[in-house]
């Protein structure tokens, strides 16, 4: 028996040392062989994260957006033509507008600067910082690959109530040229703090014409006059107090006839001179007299081939049919929380 124990761990000695030298010879004097070095590193090595494709910037980058200046332009005559670019964005109508000097009635009585407050280089005016950046993009409104030329006539035949320009015209191609110089210096893809528009605080109730018609009297009247149609002050050429409604206005196809961008550009930008760090009106009231000017009469676009895909169409969009199950008073008015909280919902799932 002991006999046997002895033979046996003489054994296991013997083929352990045997096992040992085969492993050194193996370890010292062979090249590793593909499968060992790869179930080496597949035990050793952490799992790798999951690599998934970049997303687009959705949280503004630069904080303090500053336009560039045309003085430092050196080529004069790029920079005279975006000079030409920022007068027609600065002063369309003279050019487009009823009496215009290039084409009579092309467009109404509104600037794009009116909209796109000084030449589109203020913070929250509505400013074209993302612009190069982010185009050319995909639109739901139109349900394809927008061109900053198509944006530019989206502007021309509905907040200017006007007729498209040629992309090859001098005018489009200056005012493009401008456009894009104004955020040159934003990289690719971003969008900077400070563009396009705030959004005001969602109200828990529709927004009151009513209640807006005062905030109207009080807040709006003194410069766009009682009746909406703004005033021509005596020698400018051009409206001073552009019109807020009425046949020379914006169309019900346009940016502003939707109550939240409209909110949120008075809010921020008016009576003329207020600024986003510096509003002047509150919440409830940039709602009220938003639905109180955008339930006054203007012209209308056919906008039968918007949002092809409905359940891409915004909260506040108030023409149906609608893939959320809110009314169309609803869409205009609000209370928009809850329609938001549906759309955001739809998008989450898979
Ligand atoms: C009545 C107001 C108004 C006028 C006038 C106007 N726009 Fe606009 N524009 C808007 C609003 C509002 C938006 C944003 C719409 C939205 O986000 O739905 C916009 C968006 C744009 C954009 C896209 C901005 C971005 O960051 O995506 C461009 C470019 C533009 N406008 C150019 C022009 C030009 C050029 C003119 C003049 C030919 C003009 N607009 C006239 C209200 C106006
Ligand atoms: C002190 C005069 C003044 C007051 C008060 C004023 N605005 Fe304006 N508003 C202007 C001027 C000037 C512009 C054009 C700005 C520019 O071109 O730089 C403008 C532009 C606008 C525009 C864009 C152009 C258009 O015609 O659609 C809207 C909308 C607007 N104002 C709404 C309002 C509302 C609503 C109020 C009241 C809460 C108001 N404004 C109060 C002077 C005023």
């Amino acid at each position: 028996m002991l006999q046997t124990l002895g033979q046996l761990l003489q054994l296991t000695v013997f083929l352990s040392l045997f096992v040992l030298a085969l492993l050194s010879y193996i370890a010292v004097f062979t090249q590793p062989k593909a499968w060992m070095t790869d179930w080496w590193t597949r035990i050793t090595s952490p799992k790798p994260e999951l690599q998934l494709p970049p997303e687009p910037n959705p949280e503004p980058q630069i904080a303090s957006w500053v336009a560039p200046s045309l003085d430092d332009v050196s080529d004069p005559r790029l920079r005279q033509q975006m000079e030409y670019g920022k007068e027609l964005i600065a002063h369309t109508s003279k050019y487009f507008g009823p009496a215009g000097v290039i084409e009579k009635n092309r467009s109404n009585a509104l600037n794009c600067q009116n909209c796109h407050l000084d030449a589109g280089t203020k913070f929250f005016g509505n400013n074209y910082s993302a612009v190069a950046s982010t185009y050319p993009k995909f639109r739901a409104r139109s349900g394809g690959i927008e061109s900053i030329y198509k944006r530019v006539n989206d502007c021309i035949e509905r907040s200017l109530n006007g007729k498209a320009l040629d992309s090859g015209s001098a005018e489009m191609q200056a005012m493009v040229a401008y456009i894009n110089f104004v955020g040159s210096n934003v990289p690719k893809g971003e969008v900077p703090e400070g563009s396009g528009l705030k959004k005001p605080t969602f109200l828990n109730r529709p927004a009151d014409p009513v209640r807006g018609k005062l905030v109207y009297a009080d807040q709006c009247q003194s410069c766009h006059q009682a009746d909406g149609q703004g005033l021509v002050v005596k020698g400018q050429g051009e409206y001073t107090y552009p019109p807020l409604w009425g046949s020379l206005s914006y169309n019900d196809g346009a940016g502003l006839y939707r109550l939240s961008n409209f909110a949120g550009y008075v809010k921020y930008n008016m009576p003329n001179g207020a600024t986003h760090d510096a509003p002047l009106l509150s919440d409830e009231d940039s709602w009220d007299v938003a639905a109180y000017v955008n339930s006054q009469p203007r012209p209308k676009m056919n906008i039968a081939k918007d949002w092809p895909d409905a359940s891409k169409k915004p909260f506040d969009h108030p023409f149906g049919p609608f893939a959320d199950g809110f009314s169309a008073e609803q869409h205009k008015y609000g209370p928009f929380g809850p329609i938001k909280a549906k759309i955001d919902a739809q998008k989450a799932k898979p």
